[in-house]
């Protein structure tokens, strides 16, 4: 493995020759080159200084790199981007993602949106709301057999240590510091992932009042706060966070008898089997198939849920019940359903999904 570096125009390229050993199917064994290419001056990200350590432009860059370095798993064929994909919100068009050996996930990728105000602080993450802290859950995904086959923690560090432009990155990113730890790993790719935020869609406009939504859209809104009460549970919906630090765990009536306990396999508790977190709706539009397994391909199919699908079950949610305690019909019209579909499409912020500063460093050759 040999690196070479050179200066050219505005960007400082990194070269790094490898052989990339990319299981395919068929078993045979792939070889490939990725080359680093990373801006002069680093992007401008929001930065900030009164943590520890500092988010700096450098400690983020660091952290894109190795959100989409593939050394970070076994076999050098995963990496975090392979299932949250930035063109789709950093999800995955699946409903269960290939992770080390084609292994599946056993649930649907959850798109990396808004978590940056709960770095530090604890939250509900994932579908069952497993891990409370950015930070310790990011390398999580890494030592997950399924995910990205690696063991431990250290075993990571050993890894990247050996990749040659990572002492650089890490010195820039730490003070000069070169020494590479799971520790450090997991903070950089936190603090980038603290920074894609879904804040600049037209409905954030529309509450700003920089612009009007159609009448579509308008009737979309009313059914969805008002008539059907959507926004009971969705309140991460008009706020960019969850809504608060902790989200709700629901029972949403998928299903009679529970395939997956959800929150309940976390809790040991029968009352919390079948629950799962209530998830954003921030860009939507982009994040099919829905629901924590992935069951529904469309918007209308999770519409048709809502209007005539609900299963009755123990710990169905009260909001999903009617007067006579049955699971709510809600018959939603077409009609509505176009206006719905129109107002969860305002949801959508496409700067995201093209935003270079969140986009892969490498090049493949
Ligand atoms: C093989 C696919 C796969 C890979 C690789 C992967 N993830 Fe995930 N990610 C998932 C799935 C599936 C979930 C939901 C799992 C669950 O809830 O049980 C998830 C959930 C998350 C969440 C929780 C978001 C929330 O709002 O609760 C974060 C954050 C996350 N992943 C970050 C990462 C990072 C960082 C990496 C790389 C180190 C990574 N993921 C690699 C599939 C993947
Ligand atoms: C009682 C609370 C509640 C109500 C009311 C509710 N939802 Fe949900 N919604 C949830 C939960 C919880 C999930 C995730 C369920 C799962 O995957 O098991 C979900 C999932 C979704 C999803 C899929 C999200 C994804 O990322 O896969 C969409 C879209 C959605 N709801 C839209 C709506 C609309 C539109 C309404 C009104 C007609 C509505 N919801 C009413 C709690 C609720």
């Amino acid at each position: 493995m040999k690196t070479k570096i050179f200066l050219s125009g505005f960007f400082l390229t990194i070269i790094l020759v490898g052989f990339y050993s990319c299981k395919k199917e068929s078993g045979t064994v792939q070889a490939s080159v990725l080359r680093l290419s990373l801006p002069d001056v680093p992007f401008e990200y929001n930065a900030m200084q009164n943590t520890f350590p500092p988010r700096s432009n450098d400690l983020i860059t660091l952290g894109r790199v190795l959100f989409y370095d593939t050394h970070l798993s076994a076999g050098n064929s995963i990496s975090c981007a392979s299932c949250h994909k930035q063109a789709i919100g950093f999800s995955d068009n699946t409903a269960f993602s290939r992770g080390f050996e084609n292994k599946l996930t056993g649930r649907n990728s959850i798109p990396i949106q808004n978590l940056g105000s709960f770095q530090g602080q604890p939250t509900s993450l994932f579908w069952d709301g497993r891990e409370s802290f950015l930070t310790s859950m990011v390398l999580k995904p890494i030592t997950n057999h399924v995910e990205m086959g690696m063991n431990d923690d250290n075993a990571i560090a050993e890894r990247v240590n050996k990749v040659p432009f990572y002492p650089e990155l890490f010195a820039k990113a730490y003070d000069g510091d070169k020494t590479i730890t799971a520790v450090k790993i997991a903070e950089a790719i936190a603090s980038f992932c603290g920074q894609i935020k879904t804040t600049n869609t037209k409905f954030d406009l529309f509450n700003s009042g920089q612009t009007k939504l159609s009448g579509l859209e308008t009737e979309g809104m009313n059914l969805f706060f008002s008539k059907y009460n959507c926004g009971s549970c969705h309140q991460s919906t008009t706020i960019p966070s969850y809504g608060g630090f902790f989200t709700d765990f629901i029972n949403i009536g998928l299903d009679e008898n529970y395939t997956d306990k959800g929150r309940g396999a976390q809790t040991g508790l029968e009352v919390d089997n079948g629950k799962f977190k209530v998830p954003s709706l921030r860009n939507i539009e982009l994040t099919a198939p829905y629901m924590h397994d992935g069951r529904f391909a469309t918007l209308v199919e999770v519409l048709d849920h809502y209007s005539h699908g609900i299963a009755n079950s123990a710990n169905l949610d009260e909001r999903l019940k009617g007067t006579n305690g049955l699971p709510l019909q809600m018959n939603i019209s077409n009609q509505e359903k176009t206006a719905l579909i129109a107002f969860l499409n305002t949801l959508t912020d496409y700067t995201i999904t093209q935003d270079v500063r969140f986009s892969t460093p490498f090049i493949s050759q």
